[in-house]
């Protein structure tokens, strides 16, 4: 099993794991003990920020320290940074506090709540290099899980009736696109005082409206939420609204920007810019509808798109600044600029994309 296949299976443990009515430091405990026994770590913990310093909380392992004044080692790092802070070998870490002489190497995670960061999670692991960015990725999601805490009905309601809607989608928008989309939404929503189920009632639905076509799939999505007489009971016709709203705004190629924040988490999460996914993408989807094409065909037209909205005067907007996307899109722009680069990966990508259409 790979790494993120089996973060992949604790992400849905948690979620059901989570009691809304426990509070914090329950679902913590177990969300230590999940994350801990999952890898087998040396020690998996939370520190809970408090005024000027972070307080040990639940934890798996040896004994740890209690305080970590704010700023110091790479937990009081991470608070003040407000960032994941991945250390490959704690040797090299210039302050680094040392609990357990064992630890090689350390990964941090924030963990927001309506817009603070309320605790950290610490990881350390006995080998050096044990973290990198697939950690970092998964383990926001799964403070996101801790902060969010959806209402069980809702999430029942959404896994049986929503999400199975997109398996009649085409392959960039099958029900993985979904998952990701809400996955991604839950972990940038902590970070604003915003209503955790409406983001994830917005992210569940924002392309149902693909039923129709794609040319009008936003105001679909839209109309299909304000049709939904289920969402009543959960949300008032204000909040339903919003999350309509929300579902509308989240196409890039609108001229206006998203209305709320809910639109903009939407807008942001729906494009998880990986650029060998944005390069696939476009080959899907031009495979899918412009069969007739030759190779050549597909390359002016993958050229043609990826510059209209990738390019460094594309029309591609980013609405939240605390996206990992800022990151991706630079590195995409570097790929776009050196045309054979682009022409390598679209090479490799085609050749699969084919090879999987004639299997
Ligand atoms: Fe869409």
């Amino acid at each position: 099993m790979t790494k993120e296949e089996k973060y992949s299976e604790l992400l849905k443990t948690a979620e059901s794991l989570i009691d809304p009515k426990a509070g914090m430091i329950a679902n913590m405990s177990n969300m230590a003990a999940l994350i801990h026994h999952g890898f087998g770590f040396l020690w998996t913990g939370f520190y809970l920020a408090g005024g000027e310093e972070l307080l040990l909380g639940p934890f798996q392992g040896p004994l740890a320290c209690t305080r970590i004044p704010f700023g110091r080692g790479v937990c009081g790092t991470a608070w003040k940074e407000e960032r994941t802070v991945i250390v490959p070998d704690v040797d090299l870490f210039p302050g680094h506090i040392s609990c357990s002489g064992e630890s090689r190497s350390e990964i941090v995670v924030p963990v927001w709540n309506r817009g603070k960061i309320v605790a950290v999670l610490d990881i350390d692991s006995r080998e050096t290099g044990t973290f990198d960015e697939v950690d970092g990725k998964y383990l926001e999601y799964l403070c996101a899980v801790l902060s969010c805490s959806i209402d069980s009905g809702l999430r029942k309601y959404i896994a049986d009736e929503i999400i199975p809607r997109y398996d009649n989608f085409d392959k960039g928008h099958g029900r993985d696109h979904a998952e990701n989309v809400i996955r991604q939404a839950m972990a940038l929503c902590v970070r604003y005082d915003v209503n955790p189920d409406m983001v994830y009632a917005a992210a569940a639905y924002h392309d149902t409206g693909l039923c129709a076509d794609r040319k009008t799939h936003h105001i679909v999505s839209a109309q299909i939420i304000r049709s939904d007489a289920v969402l009543e009971s959960w949300f008032s016709r204000d909040e339903i609204d919003v999350i309509a709203d929300a579902a509308e705004d989240h196409r890039a190629s609108l001229g206006h920007a998203p209305r709320t924040i809910y639109g903009r988490l939407i807008a942001e999460s729906d494009r998880l810019i990986v650029p060998e996914t944005v390069i696939r993408r476009t080959v899907q989807y031009g495979l899918a509808h412009y069969p007739e094409l030759d190779m050549e065909g597909h390359y002016a037209r993958t050229v043609e798109h990826i510059d209209e909205k990738y390019g460094d005067n594309g029309y591609l907007q980013l609405w939240i600044p605390e996206s990992p996307n800022a990151l991706r899109l630079e590195e995409l722009r570097e790929i776009i600029r050196d045309r054979s680069k682009l022409r390598q990966c679209f090479e490799r990508v085609y050749a699969e994309e084919k090879a999987e259409l004639n299997f």
